[in-house]
């Protein structure tokens, strides 16, 4: 490595960052039993979902599980808003005034099996997506990344400047923890690795569009 000259020491700082919340849930065991035999009930009454999307192999239901009356739905459902609207108080400007916002869900589940998986893809006309993860299955321990979530970096060729183990590193992998919410830009580019092992993998993805319903003066 080139000797380090003195006096070159700006802070770093990051442009142009990808957004990106992680929330594990704690109290969810008995929730994820009630959420996983619902699913697994809609799936037996309703094999054909909402047909082939993403998924490779697998069932995805159709997409208005939001809509669902059962109290396993509803209590998802608050925990969606709650992070939507977490995140929204992070990033509006704070400048005194009350803004308020609706939310406009689309919500299904996702059922893999043994080699299920889901290609690269984005979630279009959405603004945020979201992962709730119910069920891990039983995975193979010895398949890496195996029903592993992979988030892709939207810059193109960034790993072109980088050398290994820094913190630009840009695959970003996401374990399916039952309990765990996560939120992303529907934008970012994604996909889940083929699941590996017996059982059954299942998680709920959401879209939200936000809708101010007081909007901000010109
Ligand atoms: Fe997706």
């Amino acid at each position: 490595m080139a000797e380090q000259q003195s006096g070159a020491q700006g802070a770093l700082s990051m442009l142009f960052g990808t957004p990106f919340m992680s929330w594990q849930w704690p109290d969810s065991d008995e929730l994820n039993r009630e959420l996983t035999g619902l699913i697994l009930e809609r799936e037996a009454s309703d094999p054909q979902g909402r047909g082939i999307r993403s998924n490779a192999g697998g069932w995805q239901s159709r997409g208005n599980l939001i809509t669902w009356s059962e109290p396993c739905i509803q209590a998802l459902k608050e925990r969606y808003e709650a992070m939507v609207f977490n995140l929204l108080g992070q990033i509006v400007r704070k400048d005194g005034s009350e803004r308020r916002f609706q939310l406009l869900t689309d919500a299904w589940a996702n059922v893999c099996r043994r080699g299920d998986y889901n290609v690269v893809h984005t979630h279009p006309n959405a603004m945020w997506s979201l992962v709730y993860y119910v069920s891990a299955g039983e995975p193979d321990p010895s398949v890496r990344y195996g029903g592993a979530l992979e988030l892709l970096d939207p810059r193109e060729s960034a790993n072109y400047i980088q050398v290994q183990h820094t913190i630009l590193d840009a695959r970003s992998f996401i374990e399916n923890i039952p309990g765990r919410m996560i939120l992303f830009p529907s934008w970012v580019k994604h996909m889940v690795h083929p699941f590996v092992g017996d059982g059954v993998r299942i998680s709920i993805a959401a879209n939200v569009n936000v809708v101010e319903t007081n909007p901000v003066k010109p």
